[in-house]
């Protein structure tokens, strides 16, 4: 993991993805919507920090994904990151569709998604991420996960995203190190037998992990759950050029050491509603159209 200051985060993310360095910090401090809205206003608490949505909007422009997949809606701050970018001058329109369970914020009469402006291509669905993921054909460029962040849910959804994203494509989830989900996101992805890497910013408390699927179609123990139990990193791993970055988040070490709570029994899941589309601004398209 690298805690460090935003330009060094995103040289070490640029170095990860084989992304040009120079071009990840200025499309990040370029990111028109980080710091407000699109319209206007600044961005309601849970959409990550303003760093967060500039990583965001860097990596997505970088990438120019034609399809991409956003879970968890609420306020559409990092749907609007991801289809922003796809939209700047001289750069291939892209399409997100954004998943939600949610029609609506926390009870509240703001529907999720409320700050998608109507010009970028964002197709809403409200689904629960399993069910809309195991009944979904498309394949996707970028996934960010951005859900409750339990072990289990981040764990199923990453089982099925894998399948969902094409060879060299990226997934994040946010919250990686937020210490209020005690490690569980990393905890999930690893589960599925891969190692993401995680950011965080100096002075966000939230954190990014990202990983790529390899280029040449194989993933590496793809098919191997490693270990329902939690797991310890034997040693923290520090990106940024074989400089000396202060050693990273130990509290965070601390917390995935600690047991897990015992999992709540399920009942038998019941036949599931299957995925509304509440309303579709732009095509979404196949990634291989
Ligand atoms: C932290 S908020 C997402 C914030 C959003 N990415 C943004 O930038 O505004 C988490 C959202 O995930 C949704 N969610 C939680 N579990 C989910 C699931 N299993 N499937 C789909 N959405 C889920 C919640 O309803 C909530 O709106």
């Amino acid at each position: 993991m690298l805690k460090a200051s935003l330009n060094r985060v995103l040289t070490a993310i640029a170095k990860q993805l084989s992304l040009s360095p120079e071009n990840l910090i200025q499309y990040a401090h370029e990111a028109p919507y980080a710091k407000v809205t699109p319209a206007g206003r600044t961005w309601p608490s849970g959409t990550g920090s303003i760093s967060e949505k500039r990583i965001l909007y860097a990596i997505a422009r970088g990438l120019n994904p034609t399809l991409s997949l956003d879970i968890g809606t609420r306020w559409g701050a990092s749907a609007v990151q991801i289809a922003n970018s796809t939209v700047y001058p001289g750069i291939q329109p892209g399409s997100v569709i954004s998943v939600d369970v949610e029609t609506h914020m926390y009870g509240s009469k703001q529907p999720v998604g409320k700050f998608i402006p109507d010009t970028l291509k964002v197709e809403l669905v409200i689904s629960d991420a399993m069910l809309y993921l195991k009944m979904d054909t498309n394949m996707y460029e970028l996934i960010y996960e951005d859900t409750d962040h339990t072990f289990e849910s981040t764990e199923e959804i990453y089982k099925l995203a894998l399948d969902r994203l094409v060879d060299g494509g990226v997934i994040i989830s946010h919250d990686a190190c937020h210490p209020k989900f005690k490690g569980a996101v990393v905890a999930g992805i690893r589960a599925c037998g891969i190692e993401p890497q995680v950011y965080l910013v100096e002075g966000d408390s939230c954190g990014l992990s990202i990983w790529q699927k390899p280029k040449n179609g194989e993933l590496k123990n793809a098919s191997v759950i490693v270990s329902h139990k939690w797991e310890v990193p034997e040693e923290a791993t520090v990106l940024g050029g074989g400089e000396n970055v202060p050693s990273v988040f130990p509290e965070l070490l601390n917390i995935l050491s600690e047991e897990p709570p015992a999992p709540e029994t399920r009942e038998e899941d019941t036949e599931p509603p299957a995925p509304k589309r509440k309303k579709r601004k732009g095509k979404s398209r196949k990634a291989n159209d």
